[in-house]
């Protein structure tokens, strides 16, 4: 490739994700790049590793074509490509020191919420929740000591808006680093390192791939600190790096990350207008709303769109819920978000006890569909599931 860093000078993001930063195979011109899945690499006659590759679980070189248009896309200055969004953000946390204290947020992707309650005790990790939409709140919990904050914006499965700018100058003013589970927003709408963050994360299975066919993780780094070093050594020797083939796919999905994003946010936008005016929906939860609580800083730190994410909440309760659920056809029954196929999921069965999560709540993944497709079969199945459940 020749030089990156005058590319992404002279073009823009979707010129660039588009062309996956325009690298072109230096043995065959060939456009798309060949798959590198050698583990192991010969030495010089020095003994030395001149290419800079020595063995495939420390490194790879289609992971580092990926990780390259990620750095691109959230403007940082690196990107690690990870096996799964949870190994990615389990890099972030295992990365911190013993006795380490963290701020995370009450409502979040429910795995890792969990994995927080119940395991970072065992990694020596001091773990608060609050509620990160509350800046007073986070700041009062920041000023009793605090080494990093964890947010998740819009978040799982309420989509509650969180103020990255505000949340990294109360982090830093505590001396703490801010992390941000970015997934949802995508690096189309928001770019966290821009606004004071200093990690973001994405569950590359959602967005970032677009496909449901790949699971992999990412972290972009705003500078090469002593914090990313450890990332860094913790994804080599815990062996947390992306497979080449995964690599490969993640950045085909890439390449049209702006036309899906786009098109996923346009279609979740009219889908919430008209599923507020429906009957059988009490409330719907989606950050384009007015009403919704994070709307006028979602206007400020989304750009070009509100995601693809709503929540509806039926009226009958979960068993009303449970039989819409039942009854759609274009819409797919399953859990995940961010491919180009609208999916559907009673989130309070998935996340089971202790959730905040109500039990009369469907959470919609808005894919590319027509969108009068979706609206019909979304009423077709709360229709027929009122009748079933009354
Ligand atoms: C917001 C969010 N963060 C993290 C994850 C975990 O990612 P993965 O499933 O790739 O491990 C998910 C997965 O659903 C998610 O939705």
């Amino acid at each position: 490739m020749s030089n990156s860093a005058d590319k992404t000078q002279k073009f823009g993001p979707e010129s660039l994700a588009v062309q996956a930063m325009g690298v072109i195979d230096p043995q065959t011109h060939a456009v798309v790049p060949p798959i590198h899945i050698s583990t192991t690499f010969l030495r010089d006659p020095d003994n030395a590793y001149s290419s800079g590759f020595a063995y495939g679980r420390a490194d790879n070189a289609t992971v580092r074509e990926l990780e390259a248009v990620l750095r691109m896309l959230e403007q940082g200055a690196g990107a690690l490509a990870f096996g799964s969004g949870m190994s990615a953000a389990l890099a972030v946390f295992l990365s911190l020191p013993r006795g380490a204290r963290v701020l995370a947020p009450n409502v979040m992707y429910w795995a890792l919420r969990r994995w927080l309650m119940t395991e970072a005790s065992s990694y020596g990790l001091q773990v608060r929740f609050v509620n990160m939409e509350d800046l007073a709140d986070v700041r009062t919990a920041a000023s009793a000591g605090c080494d990093l904050i964890w947010v998740e914006t819009p978040a799982n499965p309420l989509w509650g808006v969180v103020d990255l700018a505000g949340v990294a100058d109360i982090a830093h003013a505590a001396g703490a680093k801010l992390a941000v589970d970015s997934t949802c927003a995508t690096p189309v709408l928001t770019q966290p390192l821009l606004l004071g963050a200093d990690v973001v994360m994405h569950s590359a299975s959602k967005y970032i791939n677009g496909h449901s066919d790949v699971v992999a993780g990412v972290l972009v780094t705003r500078a090469q600190d002593a914090l990313w070093e450890r990332i860094e050594k913790m994804r080599a020797t815990h062996g947390m790096l992306l497979g080449p083939f995964e690599a490969f796919l993640v950045m085909r999905g890439l390449r049209t990350i702006h036309l899906r994003v786009r098109a996923a946010c346009t279609n979740a936008l009219d889908l919430a207008h008209r599923l507020q005016a429906h009957p059988l929906i009490t409330d719907v939860l989606y950050p384009g709303l007015d009403s919704h609580p994070g709307h006028a800083i979602a206007i400020r730190q989304m750009k070009g769109g509100f995601g693809g994410m709503i929540s509806i909440r039926v009226r009958g309760g979960q068993a009303a819920a449970l039989a819409a659920a039942a009854h759609v056809q274009l819409w797919k029954r399953a859990t995940s978000l961010g491919g180009v196929e609208s999916l559907l999921e009673h989130r309070a069965s998935i996340e089971g006890a202790g959730t905040p999560c109500p039990d009369d709540l469907l959470r919609l993944s808005c894919g590319i569909e027509q969108v009068d497709d979706l609206y019909a079969d979304l009423d077709t199945a709360l229709r027929a599931g009122a009748g079933q459940a009354s």
